[in-house]
C-alpha cells in the first residue's frame, strides 16, 4: 500500500492499493466521519462496484444512499448536477455527512462540484475507477461541469477528505478507456521527463505493481504542483499540456472523442506549434508521437485551425486577449506562453499536421 499525503488547502490522504475499495467505509469514516454516505456513481460502475462499497460503508455504521446517473460525458452537465443537489437535499444530507464519488473522471467532477455547493460544501471523498481517474482527476480539488460553451465552465476548486484508488478495480475497464488514462501519464511524463518518461516506454499495463507505481509517480506530480499553486495562478498551469486544443476537440466533436484521445491530439498539435515557433527542440517531438503511437493514441484530429481557435476561444483559459499554451521545450521542461487572440488561428495552423 503507498500513501500519499496532499497538504492543500485541506490535508488529506491518496491510498493505493489493490483491495481498498472492501475497506473504503472504514477508510471515509476515519477521514470524514457523517452518519449518511451519498454514493455518486454511473449505471456502469455501479452494476460492478455498487453493492460492495455499500456493504463496507454500511459495516462501518454509515446509512448509504444512491446516485446512479448514465455513464457518459453528456452526463457532467447542469441537469444532473441540480438533479443530485436535489437528491442530497431529500436525502436531508447535513454538513457533517459525506459525498462518495465511485467512478472515473466525470463522476469525480460532478459529485465533486455538488459536494462542494450543497450547502457550501459538505465532505467528500474520492474512489476513482478508471486510470485517468487515478491519476490525474481524482487529485487536487479540481471539480466541474460542463455548459453547452465549453468544458468544465462550472465549477469549483474543492479538495477531497480522502481518495482511494483500489488498482484492481482496473481490470474491468475496455482496453480504449484504458488508453485515455495513459494519454495522461504520457502527459506527466512530457512535464517531468526523467524516469517517469522512460519508463512509459514498456506500456503501462499488466502487473499491479508497476501499475501501483506508475499512478504513484503520476499522483506525487500533480501533488507537488498543488500543494504549490492550489488555485492555478502560475505552476499549475503546466498540468493543462494537451488540454488547449484538447478541449476544443472534445467540444467541437460533441463529447464523442474521449477526454484521454482529445488531450494526445493536443499534446501533438501544441508541440508541434512550439517546434515550428522555434520553442521546442524536434527531438521532443519525435519522442512524444513515438510515444503516443506506442499507446495507439492519436497524434492529429479532424478540425481545422479556424473551428479550433473558436473554440479556444469560449474555453475559460482565455485570459485578457489571449490564451495561455502550455509549450514543451524538452521532454522534462514546459513553458507558458499566451498566444494572442488575433494570432491564434494562425499558431493553431502550425501544429495541424500536413500543414
Ligand atoms: N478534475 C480534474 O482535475 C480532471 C482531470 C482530468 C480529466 N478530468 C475529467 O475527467 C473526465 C474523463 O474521465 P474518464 O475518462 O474517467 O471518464 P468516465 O468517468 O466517463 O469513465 C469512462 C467510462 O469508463 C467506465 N468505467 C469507469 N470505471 C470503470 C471500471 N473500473 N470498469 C469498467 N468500466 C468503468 C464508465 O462507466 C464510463 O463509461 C472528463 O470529463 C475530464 O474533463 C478532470
Ligand atoms: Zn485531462
Amino acid at each position: 500500500m503507498k500513501t500519499i499525503t496532499v497538504n492543500a488547502s485541506k490535508t488529506y490522504d491518496i491510498l493505493i492499493c489493490a483491495g481498498a475499495l472492501d475497506e473504503a467505509g472504514f477508510t471515509i469514516k476515519k477521514a470524514a466521519g457523517g452518519q449518511t454516505a451519498a454514493v455518486v456513481t454511473d449505471d456502469n460502475v455501479a452494476a460492478l462496484y455498487g453493492n460492495r462499497l455499500s456493504d463496507t460503508l454500511t459495516k462501518n455504521g454509515y446509512r448509504v444512499v444512491q446516485y446512479i446517473f448514465p455513464r457518459g460525458e453528456a452526463s457532467k452537465n447542469a441537469e444532473t448536477y441540480l438533479s443530485l443537489l436535489n437528491f442530497f437535499a431529500e436525502e436531508k444530507l447535513s454538513r457533517q455527512d459525506v459525498a462518495v464519488a465511485l467512478g472515473g473522471g466525470v463522476t469525480g467532477d460532478l459529485a465533486g462540484f455538488a459536494a462542494a455547493s450543497y450547502m457550501r460544501g459538505i465532505n467528500f471523498a474520492q474512489i476513482p475507477t478508471t486510470l485517468l481517474a487515478m491519476v490525474d482527476s481524482s487529485v487536487g480539488g479540481k471539480t466541474a461541469i460542463n455548459l453547452s460553451a465549453g468544458k468544465n465552465l462550472a465549477g469549483a476548486f474543492y479538495q477531497p477528505n480522502a481518495v482511494i484508488c483500489d488498482v484492481s478495480l482496473l481490470s474491468t475497464l475496455s482496453p480504449e478507456i484504458y488508453k485515455d488514462g495513459c494519454a495522461e501519464i504520457i502527459k506527466y511524463g512530457v512535464i517531468a521527463g526523467g524516469e517517469l518518461f522512460d519508463s512509459l516506454a514498456a506500456p503501462v499495463k499488466g502487473q499491479l505493481e508497476y501499475t501501483e507505481n506508475i499512478i504513484a509517480s503520476c499522483v506525487k506530480i500533480k501533488r507537488d504542483i498543488v500543494s504549490e499553486d492550489e488555485f492555478e495562478q502560475n505552476s499549475r498551469k503546466l498540468l493543462n499540456f494537451g488540454h488547449t486544443v484538447g478541449h476544443a476537440v472534445e467540444l467541437l466533436s460533441g463529447y464523442k472523442i474521449p477526454h484521454g484521445r482529445a488531450v494526445a491530439a493536443g499534446m501533438a498539435a501544441e508541440t508541434r506549434m512550439a517546434v515550428r515557433m522555434g520553442l521546442c527542440e524536434k527531438s521532443c517531438l519525435l519522442e512524444l508521437l513515438d510515444m503516443l503511437r506506442r499507446y495507439d493514441l492519436p497524434a492529429a484530429n479532424p478540425y481545422e485551425a479556424g473551428s479550433i481557435a473558436r473554440a479556444c476561444l469560449s474555453d475559460k483559459k482565455r485570459d485578457g486577449g489571449g490564451i495561455t499554451f502550455v509549450f514543451p521545450v524538452k521532454i522534462g521542461e514546459c513553458v507558458l506562453k499566451k498566444i494572442p487572440a488575433d494570432d491564434l488561428e494562425a499558431v493553431i495552423r502550425l501544429g495541424l499536421e500536413g500543414s
